[in-house]
């Protein structure tokens, strides 16, 4: 409480425990040492304090377990730390499971974002001086692009496709609104696919790594003729970082990494790259392969125009892909205790037995 009391900024992080956050909330206990940061994180299936185990003793850290639905929580939380920030980033984020349980996606994407706007405000309201709300947003609002040259901008129309993007542009747009409404201070980021270490093994880069690994069939969804443009976890944390502080009022920012892969290249670069790490012959995986069932709605191509927050608050990507995927397969290959911990259960099994 000692360090709190003496904090220059307190920073309310939602979904610290996940892939994203967890990168994030570790650059900035690091960074500032001045702020105070809260992790809140309901720990989901996706939300993992096994990710934070460097960082969970500093002074300026506290975790605390929590609902970003539950608005009274909220509520007593902005009073009770004094939080003059939010960086939101939880979420259930992945596609397959919003086309499984779209009513999960809606109650926690939209209505907790909601929750979390409305604490916000009702904590800050009437003195907005110094005070900020940036909701981390994803590219998939904007729809699919065909297999040519354009790029999602700010200010591509939103036309979301599956239950997933469809519950982020309903909370970007509320997000919107309370600024508009309400005189919020907001800022948003729309990012491409991340990836890197601590990502949940139900995303394609960690998924196939692990299927790799243990010689399982690499399920590749229709021709793997998709396109993402893929960006190394800690350059969006960086850029994060950048927007929250520097970003203006109600803007909107694209992150993207510049760097458009095909799923079936990609897949081969994994191969690639596995195989080399663990000494097995060139190629020797790719019998592996197989072509599944396409992802029902399945957007064609993503791919972000970065030249708004390159041009106005200079960032760039700083990591070239095959360097990035190089350090997330060994990343993956020297924790196989976390991969395991995840795969087996175990770790969701210890953390309810811890917080109930
Ligand atoms: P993740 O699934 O790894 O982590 C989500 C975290 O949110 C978990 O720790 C989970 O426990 C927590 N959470 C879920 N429901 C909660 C609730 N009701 N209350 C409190 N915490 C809750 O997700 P991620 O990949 O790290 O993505 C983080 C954010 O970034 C999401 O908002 C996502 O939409 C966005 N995003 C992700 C990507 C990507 O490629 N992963 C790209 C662009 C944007
Ligand atoms: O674009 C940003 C989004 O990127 C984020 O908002 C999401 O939270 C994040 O999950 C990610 O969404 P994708 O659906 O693009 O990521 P995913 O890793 O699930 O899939 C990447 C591509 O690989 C996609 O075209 C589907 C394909 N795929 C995926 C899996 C899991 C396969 O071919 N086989 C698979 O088993």
């Amino acid at each position: 409480m000692k360090e709190l009391q003496q904090a220059e900024r307190v920073i309310l992080i939602t979904g610290g425990a996940g892939f994203i956050g967890s990168h994030l909330v570790r650059l900035l206990v690091t960074r500032y040492p001045n702020y105070h940061i809260l992790n809140l994180d309901k720990l989901t299936y996706a939300g993992n304090l096994a990710n934070l185990v460097d960082i969970a003793q500093a002074p300026n850290y506290t975790f605390i377990k929590g609902d970003i639905c539950d608005y009274e929580q909220l509520l007593a939380l902005f009073i009770q730390y004094g939080v003059d920030g939010v960086i939101h980033l939880a979420a259930e984020s992945h596609v397959d499971r919003s086309i499984r349980d779209p009513f999960l996606f809606a109650q926690t994407n939209v209505m907790g974002t909601l929750s979390l706007l409305q604490a916000a405000l009702k904590s800050w309201e009437g003195n907005f001086e110094g005070k900020r709300f940036h909701h981390v947003s994803t590219d998939e609002v904007y729809g699919a692009l065909a297999f040519d040259t354009t790029l999602f901008t700010e200010s591509t129309p939103y036309d979301p496709h599956s239950p997933y993007s469809a519950s982020k542009a309903s909370s970007d747009h509320f997000v919107r609104a309370y600024h508009d409404t309400y005189g919020l201070p907001v800022v948003l980021t729309n990012c491409s696919n991340n990836y890197g270490p601590y990502q949940f093994p139900e995303k394609l880069i960690p998924l196939f790594i692990h299927n790799l690994c243990e010689q399982k069939e690499l399920p590749v969804y229709g021709k793997g003729e998709n396109v993402r443009d893929w960006l190394y976890v800690e350059d969006h944390a960086r850029a994060l970082d950048l927007v929250f502080h520097k970003g203006g009022d109600r803007q909107t920012y694209n992150i993207g990494g510049f760097n458009e892969w095909r799923n079936i290249d990609l897949v081969h670069l994994l191969i690639k790259t596995v195989d080399s790490a663990l000494g097995r012959p060139e190629g020797s995986s790719l019998p592996l392969i197989r072509f599944v069932t396409d992802r029902a709605g399945h957007d064609l191509r993503y791919a972000i125009d970065a030249s708004k927050i390159k041009n106005e608050l200079g960032w760039e990507p700083s990591l070239q892909f095959e360097e990035g995927i190089e350090r997330t397969v060994q990343w993956y290959l020297s924790n196989p205790d976390w991969l395991k911990s995840i795969t087996s259960g175990a770790y969701e099994r210890y953390y309810q037995e811890m917080y109930g």
